[in-house]
């Protein structure tokens, strides 16, 4: 089927940057992860394109420290660029390089034309928080489509875990850009991996 096929083929980093000056040139769609830092965005890109080490990953908050660009499916007709984020919020490599981080991701998913769709992973555990909130207020008001979803779900039982899902969906359901339903996964156990990797299938068919 397309997924498998699309994302089994290749997946080459091809770009990084700290800068908005620095961005790539403009080619096919753009679908970013973005995040609090430590929330799971790098082991997402593995875990979907079933790589290792195709993104870098710590448990230390603040490992991402570029803008990071990924062609996935290159010679196929669904190709697109899947772009990892630092994080936001608490890093351990201090205030001022998260809060040069923080501007650039709002800066980045303001402005750039061919972002189709971003998926803002949320740690399953603790919910939607502040910084979370601004930059879903950011997309709203760039009309920028988004999806939350839910990373670590393999620690939590399944109730806890249906009740996060639950009012997280109608955390978001009245926002402006927020394209509906919450998709809970787990880097870990592979848990919500075809629900994400047919969701991207879905976008590009758009
Ligand atoms: P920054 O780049 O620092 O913003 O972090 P990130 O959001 O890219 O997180 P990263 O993928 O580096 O993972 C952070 C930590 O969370 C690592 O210790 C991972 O092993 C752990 N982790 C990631 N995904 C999962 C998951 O699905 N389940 C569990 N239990 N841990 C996970
Ligand atoms: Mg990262």
């Amino acid at each position: 089927d397309i997924a498998r096929k699309l994302f089994s083929g290749k997946a080459d980093f091809f770009w990084g940057t700290d800068s908005l000056g620095g961005l790539p040139p403009m080619h096919g769609i753009e679908i970013a992860f973005a995040g609090r830092s430590n929330v799971g965005k790098s082991s997402l890109v593995n875990a979907l394109t079933r790589r290792k080490a195709l993104a870098r990953t710590s448990s230390t908050p603040g490992r991402t420290q570029e803008l990071n660009f990924f062609r996935i499916g290159e010679g196929q007709p669904h190709a697109f660029t899947l772009v990892d984020m630092p994080g936001y919020g608490y890093a351990a490599v201090g205030k001022e390089k998260v809060a040069a981080w923080t501007e650039l991701i709002h800066a980045y998913l303001r402005g750039r034309a061919n972002l189709a769709r971003v998926y803002v992973l949320i740690d399953a555990r603790h919910g939607l928080k502040d910084n979370d909130l601004n930059v879903l207020d950011t997309l709203d008001k760039s009309a920028v489509s988004y999806q939350i979803v839910l990373t670590k779900a393999d620690a939590l039982k399944p109730g806890p875990l249906a009740e996060r899902i639950r009012t997280t969906e109608q955390a978001v359901v009245r926002r402006a850009a927020a394209y509906p339903g919450v998709i809970a996964t787990s880097s870990r156990t592979g848990d919500g991996m075809d629900a994400l990797q047919a969701a991207i299938v879905r976008l590009l068919h758009e």
